[in-house]
């Protein structure tokens, strides 16, 4: 039996396509793009990390988004609510309650450490207004990482406040016209760093190192499972927020060719990412910068973007005072229009499946991500990287795969793909969604788990 698809439960949907794609890009392109990207093709052979992160994109990311779009888009409700709705067994129904809340939680837990991360851009971004005013003990606190406990913790605050203030006064809407602005001059500006980096000294040797893979790296599983976690955190994906971006759609929307816009804008700036910092880091190291040690292992690679950067913006004399801060700021809007998707996931879940409402909702997530985020400043070197690595690298995936799976087998025996595939009316012709099912069903599980229990 067919369900009757609830419209739009009084929520209002996106004025235009370009609307969601902006926000679904807007939440996909993010630090991911440029802080971690650019790390972890650093320390994972440059070409042979662009590889393999290409073909995960396109292998898994791809379809996966496609899944979590549909299906938020059929539930119109949080993450949890739109994977019960596509079956009335009791025992799934519980199973895709676990998955929702999940992904929520996997939301959750991302905005804490991301939260640290968008502080540094937020304090780099001042830093030059500080230092042009002779405040040098202010500067040497806002950019240093030794003792850099109170920074951490009054800028991730900041950070955590102006990710509130946007969802609470539901200013989406303003977020999406500036970030229409500002997004398309953080990629013009990219690409300008990029062309003025390649006349520096050293730029060739970092341009050789990104885009030409050592064949034998690609097998590395450390470089599978790091490209594997990036490109699911890239594309936001196992954390709800696509389904909840998703509930916003209207159904004569073709999902396919959105999520390709998406998906492609989001890997077109992680390129570009990737295109500037490596060959930055081999121009740092021309300069005497120490970016890799003795055995050739990144140093800090936390840090790498920020030791590699300033060293890039003062090549440039008198217009580095105008393009760091610019840069950094603009770093800092595009780390927002992910942040509100994070916290969207979770606040859009508990007034569904809790007493709170949704204002009760938001102060109290945001509050608790402030409390782990405190956790992990506090224990940042045992801590940070190994939850951020267990939430990319494991939960994600793992999560985005439970969502597949409900579409694969659960959908497809309640022949409600059918009906999600409204937008298209020979969609029982069309290749697409006649393999996309098969594909979710018996590729991607498969292939996810080869990378995963090969990694141990
Ligand atoms: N995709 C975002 C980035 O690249 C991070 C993110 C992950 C956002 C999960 C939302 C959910 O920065």
């Amino acid at each position: 039996m067919l369900e009757t698809k609830e419209k739009n439960s009084g929520k209002t949907q996106f004025a235009s396509k370009l609307g969601f794609v902006m926000a679904a890009a807007g939440s996909a392109v993010g630090l991911g793009n440029i802080w971690s990207f650019p790390t972890f093709a650093a320390s994972n052979g440059g070409g042979a990390f662009l590889f393999c992160y290409l073909l995960f994109v396109f292998l898994l990311g791809y379809p996966m988004l496609v899944a979590e779009i549909t299906i938020g888009r059929h539930g119109q409700k949080d993450p949890s609510t739109a994977l019960m709705k596509t079956t009335n067994n009791l025992i799934l129904k519980k199973l895709a309650h676990f998955t929702g809340l999940s992904s929520v939680l996997v939301a959750f837990f991302i905005l804490s450490f991301y939260a640290i991360i968008a502080g540094w851009f937020i304090a780099f971004a001042i830093e030059p207004f500080t230092t042009l005013l002779g405040l040098t003990d202010v500067s040497l606190w806002l950019t240093s990482f030794e003792n850099s406990l109170s920074r951490d913790v009054v800028f991730s605050l900041i950070f955590l406040v102006l990710t509130f203030l946007i969802v609470q006064g539901g200013v989406e809407d303003g977020i999406e016209k500036w970030s229409k602005k500002l997004m398309p001059l953080l990629f013009g500006l990219l690409l300008a760093l990029t062309v003025y980096l390649m006349f520096l000294p050293g730029a060739t040797e970092g341009l050789h190192y990104y885009l030409v893979p050592e064949v034998e790296k690609i097998f590395d599983k450390k470089v599978l499972l790091e490209a594997l976690g990036q490109s699911f955190f890239s594309l936001s994906l196992g954390a709800g927020v696509m389904m909840v971006y998703g509930a916003y759609l209207n159904d004569k929307e073709s999902v396919p060719k959105l999520a390709v816009q998406v998906a492609a804008l989001d890997t077109l700036v992680a390129f570009l990412a990737g295109l500037l910092i490596l060959p930055a880091i081999f121009v740092a190291k021309e300069k005497g910068v120490e970016v890799f040690d003795a055995a050739g292992t990144l140093i800090d690679s936390d840090r790498l973007v920020f030791s590699v950067l300033p060293k890039l913006f003062q090549t440039m004399g008198g217009f580095s005072f105008l393009i760091a801060p610019l840069f950094y700021l603009l770093m800092t809007v595009a780390a927002l229009t992910s942040s509100i998707s994070m916290l969207e996931a979770p606040v859009s879940f508990l007034p569904n499946h809790t007493k709170l409402n949704r204002g009760q909702s938001i102060r109290l997530v945001t509050f608790a991500t402030f409390l782990v985020s405190l956790v992990l400043i506090f224990n940042f070197s045992s801590l940070f990287n190994l939850v951020m690595k267990l939430v990319t690298q494991y939960a994600q995936p793992l999560t985005s795969l439970a969502v597949a799976l409900f579409v694969g087998f659960v959908w497809k025996k309640t022949k409600l793909l059918k009906e999600i595939a409204a937008e298209n009316e020979n969609f029982e012709e069309s290749f697409f969604w006649k393999t996309w099912p098969w594909y979710l069903m018996f590729v991607c599980p498969p292939l996810v788990l080869i990378v995963m229990v090969n990694s141990f």
